[in-house]
């Protein structure tokens, strides 16, 4: 295509197309992506870039897997859709679940198919709802979650989501949802005498016991927080948290939408500190973003008390347990496994992380450097002695992130945090050259 071709596409797409996180000064010198290749995106003027945040965390297969095409191609012949309401099914959903219960959490052997993450959210927040319920605790409704969380905007995903810029256009939120601190190891002060982690951790003790443990249905958690910023905990925090569930009958529902299926090194996130939750919810990486699928997943207690209600659990998607979806996910599987993308990440993560650290921990305005597995982040701020961001306005986030892109790497920023999560199958010389390029965009931009 000659070089004028994204700016015609961009001046057409701004013409009839709303976009997620829609602003006209995001979208200026945008990218209209017109293959894939790998883990290298190409636009539409043949411009390559390493697909640094694999689409959306989700493409940990990278483009142009023959697996995945395949499925897809074999399912949309034979089946292209069926109902998936109670009274109909198909074998790739019966497939999907029975594998997806040997390889999640043991107790977790239930699954309600969705269209995606937020989706996920809701049928999570509605299966708490129902199940309390049915236990003879109908107060029981609330949901906690924590600062810097994200799980989808619909309304009621909005409202656990605890990014706050996604809030103000479209408030009320939902009653009845609660936020506390993140244990962000970077900035979380945790008073004389405890650990980080176990402090972070009794925050949501706190709040049980200022809601009243009987007005709380569950505690919703990514393992590791993503698009807040990738935001490992320590390791005494889940344990902790756990506890905490167990004591006060709150469920714990892990948001493993993108830390499920190898991204951080396990295959779930929350096996790092050995805790299992009562619930959890996945997308993207079950298909590789290839078709759009989420879902959740509950303990044997929760689906047997579903199981033993006389009525109906009203709750439904058009698109649940999606014939061709479902395909894909079960082909995808078979690669996750065949690949060990688990190790794969854990490998690569390792690599990456380490580069990044000797390339930029000495730089005067990179505060952090952190990850887990293959997902990494770069914080970059103002002071370094007392981890003072830059005003939002001086963009540094966004300017950075543009210089990458004129190098040779796509990815997404959060503020001034640059996050990295690319394909599990990306090569060593890619992952180096993030590394490159990511020092000498940061270079351009603050010296
Ligand atoms: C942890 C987590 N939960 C939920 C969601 C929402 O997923 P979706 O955008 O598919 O609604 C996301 C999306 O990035 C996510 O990262």
């Amino acid at each position: 295509m000659s070089s004028q071709a994204n700016a015609a596409l961009l001046e057409r797409d701004a013409a009839h197309l709303i976009h997620p996180l829609h602003s006209r000064a995001g979208h200026a010198g945008g990218h209209v992506w017109v293959k894939g290749e790998g883990a290298t995106l190409i636009d539409a003027d043949g411009h390559r870039c390493i697909d640094g945040l694999a689409g959306l965390w989700n493409n940990t297969a990278g483009h142009g897997r023959r697996e995945l095409i395949e499925a897809a191609t074999r399912q949309l012949e034979t089946l292209p859709y069926a109902s998936g309401y109670t009274g109909s099914s198909n074998p790739p959903a019966i497939e999907l679940a029975e594998r997806l219960s040997k390889i999640t959490y043991p107790s977790i052997n239930r699954f309600f198919f969705t269209s995606g993450g937020g989706e996920s959210t809701d049928s999570n927040i509605k299966m708490a709802r129902s199940y309390w319920k049915l236990k003879g605790k109908p107060e029981k409704t609330k949901v906690i979650s924590r600062q810097w969380g994200y799980h989808g905007v619909t309304l009621a995903a909005m409202s656990a989501t605890g990014m706050t810029a996604y809030w103000p256009a479209f408030e009320p939120r939902v009653p009845g949802f609660i936020h506390i601190p993140s244990p962000y190891p970077y900035r979380y002060v945790a008073p004389a005498g405890k650990s980080q982690g176990l402090a972070a951790a009794d925050e949501l003790e706190k709040a049980i016991l200022a809601e009243g443990q009987d007005t709380v249905a569950m505690f919703i958690a990514e393992p590791v927080q993503g698009a807040g910023g990738v935001i490992v905990p320590q390791d005494d925090y889940f344990a902790r948290i756990r506890e905490i569930c167990t004591k006060y009958d709150v469920l714990l529902v892990s948001d493993e939408v993108i830390t499920g299926f190898g991204r951080t090194g396990k295959m779930f996130g929350l096996e790092h500190w050995g805790v299992e939750p009562d619930m959890i919810q996945f997308a993207k990486a079950i298909t590789s973003g290839y078709f759009p699928l989420g879902g959740i997943g509950v303990n044997d207690e929760i689906a047997a008390t579903i199981e033993a209600s006389g009525t109906a659990w009203m709750h439904a998607y058009t698109y649940s347990a999606h014939p061709v979806g479902c395909a894909i996910g079960v082909a995808m599987l078979g690669v996750i496994q065949r690949d060990d993308f688990p190790g794969q990440a854990a490998t690569k993560g390792a690599r990456l992380l380490k580069n990044l650290k000797q390339a930029l921990a000495d730089h005067p305005n990179v505060g952090d450097v952190r990850g887990l597995g293959l997902m990494c982040a770069v914080e970059i701020v103002k002071d370094k002695g007392t981890k003072e961001e830059f005003p939002a306005a001086d963009k540094v986030g966004p300017r950075v992130h543009a210089a990458a892109v004129e190098r040779g790497l796509f990815s997404r920023v959060r503020g001034d945090v640059f996050c990295l999560a690319p394909p599990i199958v990306i090569k060593d010389a890619e992952l180096d050259r993030i590394v490159e390029i990511l020092k000498d965009s940061i270079r351009a931009v603050l010296g």
